[in-house]
């Protein structure tokens, strides 16, 4: 087991597989697209799996696959396998726009993937468009249906923005009425573009989604980490969850650390310190050196975010939220 400087047990590694993403949401990535890593940076799929391995004997037991998106990455499904190969990791998941899904879900599903966290905005394809940049709602939300049909889990996660989707909420929220899909709303957190618009909150939205639909159920906690606070409505399938870091931080019970696509150990969102693990995987460093200084690193794990404190801050991350993962 794995504990950091303040006591929370560290048991979730989120990977980032690419910094590509075949979409560009306005609040995740300028327009004009970032600068990718050289391929030489970016850490290979024997690397990655190399550091999960060395994770899961410290304690590690979730692994979720992000990006930019990570279905761009060639040969993913073998990474998977191979993480679903080791006895410590008892949960896999990915969190993807959707777009390249369902193609590969029987593939995924067979590796070992058991959960899919889908990004949609709206259910509307014109306003998809304006935020995505691309034409491509049916095909997200034939995904969902090929993830429900081959008995996934599977979770929306909506960033509810004033100026891109505020008068869609309640239709989306509708998904988890019509289907046994969950239905987040996460609070814009100001990083990197999402600087750039107004995020709505978790309150706000619950409230409007009461009048709709009557009083909610809230659900009791799990007592395990979790970032969402659910809700049940009466006649849905599936829940309504709130993701809020910015009016409810949940760091308190924060259980994860980040691999980013140049392989560094990335301790906290909010923050760029970590460790840079690429330097020692390839100059020939052992397995138990390794294991070391991860260990020593997730010592140094922030206790919190700052987002709301708006004077700049030392260590603060530059890099945009398609370059980390979320
Ligand atoms: P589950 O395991 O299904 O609960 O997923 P998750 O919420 O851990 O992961 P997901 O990738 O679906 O993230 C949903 C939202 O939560 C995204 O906006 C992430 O940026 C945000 N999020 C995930 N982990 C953290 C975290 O450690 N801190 C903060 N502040 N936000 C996070
Ligand atoms: N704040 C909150 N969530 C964000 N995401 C991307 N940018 C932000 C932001 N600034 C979400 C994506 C995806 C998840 C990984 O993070 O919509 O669902
Ligand atoms: Fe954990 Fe940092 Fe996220 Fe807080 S902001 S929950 S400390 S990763």
């Amino acid at each position: 087991m794995m504990k950091d400087g303040f006591g929370r047990e560290i048991d979730y590694l989120r990977i980032s597989v690419t910094d590509k993403c075949n979409l560009r949401c306005r609040y995740c990535m300028p327009k004009q697209g970032v600068e990718v890593l050289p391929h030489e940076e970016v850490l290979t799929l024997e690397e990655i799996f190399r550091v999960v391995r060395i994770m899961e004997s410290l304690g590690v037991k979730k692994i979720r696959f992000t990006g930019g998106e990570p279905l761009v990455r060639k040969n993913l499904v073998k990474l998977i396998g191979d993480v679903n190969g080791l006895a410590g990791i008892s949960d896999i998941a990915m969190t993807t726009n959707g777009l390249l899904l369902e193609g590969h879900i029987d593939a995924l599903k067979q590796a070992g993937l058991k959960r899919v966290n889908i990004s949609l905005d709206t259910l509307e394809p014109s306003v998809f468009e304006q935020i995505t940049g691309y034409d491509g709602l049916a095909r997200v939300l034939a995904a969902v249906d090929a993830a429900l049909d081959r008995g996934m889990q599977v979770k929306i996660n909506c960033v509810p923005c004033r100026e891109l989707n505020d008068g869609g909420i309640e239709e989306l929220a509708g998904l988890a009425r019509e289907k046994a899909v969950d239905v987040r709303f996460i609070e814009l957190m100001p990083i990197g573009c999402g600087k750039n618009f107004h995020g709505i909150s978790s309150e706000e939205i619950l409230e409007r989604l009461e009048r709709q639909n009557g009083a909610a159920k809230k659900e009791l906690p799990t007592g395990q980490s979790e970032t969402a606070q659910y809700y049940a409505f009466d006649g849905f399938q599936g829940r309504i969850g709130f993701i809020s870091p910015m009016s409810h931080k949940f760091c308190g019970e924060c259980n994860r650390v980040r691999l980013t696509v140049d392989g560094q150990l990335k301790l906290c969102l909010h923050y760029d310190n970590g460790l840079a693990l690429k330097p020692l995987l390839r100059q020939g460093a052992e397995d138990d050196e390794i294991r070391e200084r991860i260990a020593a690193a997730v010592k140094e794990k922030p206790r919190a975010h700052s987002f709301s404190d708006k004077t700049a801050q030392e260590h603060e991350e530059q890099r945009k939220m398609v370059q980390i993962g979320g």
